[in-house]
This record gives C-alpha cells, sequence and structure tokens, in this order.
C-alpha cells in the first residue's frame, strides 16, 4: 500500500472573505487517508531583495523548509490582472534562491484557479504553467482546475458546488498518484 504523503498548500489570498481561501479549506476538507494537507499562510514573506538571499529572513526560511519536507504541493491562485498575484511570485521568486537552492526541484505540484468571471483564472493558472517547468517541479496535466464564477459556488467559506468538490476530488486523487510515480 502506498504510504501517507505530505502536501503543502499555498497561494490564497489574504482578503477576509477570500473565495481561494474557500477553495484551499475545501482542499483540506476533502483530503483522505492518503493524505495530509498543510495550508500555508505566505502573508509574512516580505518582498525580495536579492543582497538578502544569501541570508534570507526567518519567514523565508521556514517556507523553503515547509515545502522541501513536503512530497507535493498545490497552489491555488486568483488572477490579478490577468496573471499571479505579486505576494504569489513574490514568494515562489524567494523559494528558488539563492541559486543552486531551488526549494521546488523535483516536486509533484498542482495549480488550482479561480475568478469570479468567465474565465477561471486561466491566464494566471497559465502563468503558473510557464514558471514551474523552469523550476523543474513536475505539474499535474490532468484534471485541469480552473473554477469559473466561484462567488456563485462558495457559501460560509466552503464550496459547495458538486461539480467543483469532484474536481477537486478528481485532482487529490492524480496529485496521490502522480506523487508515488516520481517517487519511484
Ligand atoms: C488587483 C486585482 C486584479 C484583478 N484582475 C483580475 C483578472 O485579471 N482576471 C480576473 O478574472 N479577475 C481579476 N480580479 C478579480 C479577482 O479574481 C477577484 O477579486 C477574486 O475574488 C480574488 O480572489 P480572492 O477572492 O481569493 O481574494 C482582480 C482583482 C484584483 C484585486
Amino acid at each position: 500500500m502506498a504510504k501517507q504523503i505530505k502536501i503543502l498548500l499555498f497561494g490564497y489570498s489574504f482578503r477576509k472573505d477570500s473565495f481561494t481561501k474557500a477553495i484551499s479549506d475545501t482542499i483540506v476538507n476533502r483530503s483522505n487517508s492518503d493524505m495530509k494537507i498543510n495550508e500555508y499562510n505566505i502573508l509574512d514573506i516580505p518582498i525580495f531583495n536579492q543582497d538578502n538571499e544569501q541570508n534570507a529572513p526567518e519567514s523565508v526560511k521556514k517556507f523553503k523548509k515547509n515545502i522541501e519536507e513536503s512530497d507535493a504541493l498545490i497552489v491555488v491562485t486568483p488572477e490579478y490582472n490577468y496573471s499571479i498575484p505579486g505576494y504569489l511570485k513574490n514568494a515562489i521568486d524567494w523559494a528558488t534562491r539563492p541559486y543552486g537552492n531551488n526549494s521546488f526541484e523535483e516536486k509533484p505540484i498542482a495549480i488550482v484557479s479561480s475568478s469570479p468571471g468567465p474565465l477561471g483564472g486561466y491566464r494566471a493558472q497559465n502563468h503558473l504553467k510557464q514558471i514551474f517547468p523552469l523550476l523543474n517541479a513536475h505539474i499535474i496535466n490532468r484534471p485541469e482546475v480552473i473554477i469559473s464564477h466561484i462567488h456563485e459556488k462558495v457559501k460560509d467559506g466552503k464550496v459547495v458546488d458538486k461539480q467543483t468538490l469532484d474536481l477537486i476530488d478528481s485532482m487529490l486523487g492524480a496529485l496521490f498518484a502522480w506523487t508515488n510515480r516520481i517517487k519511484r
């Protein structure tokens, strides 16, 4: 039997009624005994400065350690101005440094995007699909989790839309299988 995997989830916004946080909480609630998912809030990561990368702030060291100690990652992103939010790119940049110490190396990763609009943040999703191959993280290709009209699918801080819940379950199953394949 495959061993339980440790997953780190990050990327959601800090807004009080954030839809991406609601999706993140729902993902944690849908996990089964195959996995342990920890949500990681990247709010305390300061703006990147290459002068400090050899002596990174504690918050960055902690984020990198959490990534490195995980078997797999889930990024849940909103879309800001046709891309990922600056706070998320900033945290990703920190975690790739200093040169030769890229925390994403060989990590299996699932990407989730959402938007109240009709396109579900797919442009933000596609930007992550440009970034993570460079970092040699292994993205699961299927299913693509792109959640449109998210404001109609969340109630009391949880996703309630059946189709979206099925998609989340299918993503978690695929990430578990993918992680075991890569670790073999
Ligand atoms: C700075 C900014 C830029 C945005 N740009 C986009 C965009 O390009 N595409 C889109 O679908 N939604 C865009 N939105 C709307 C967000 O999708 C919406 O605010 C969403 O609820 C943010 O995620 P959250 O609920 O997790 O905070 C933008 C929001 C902000 C604050």
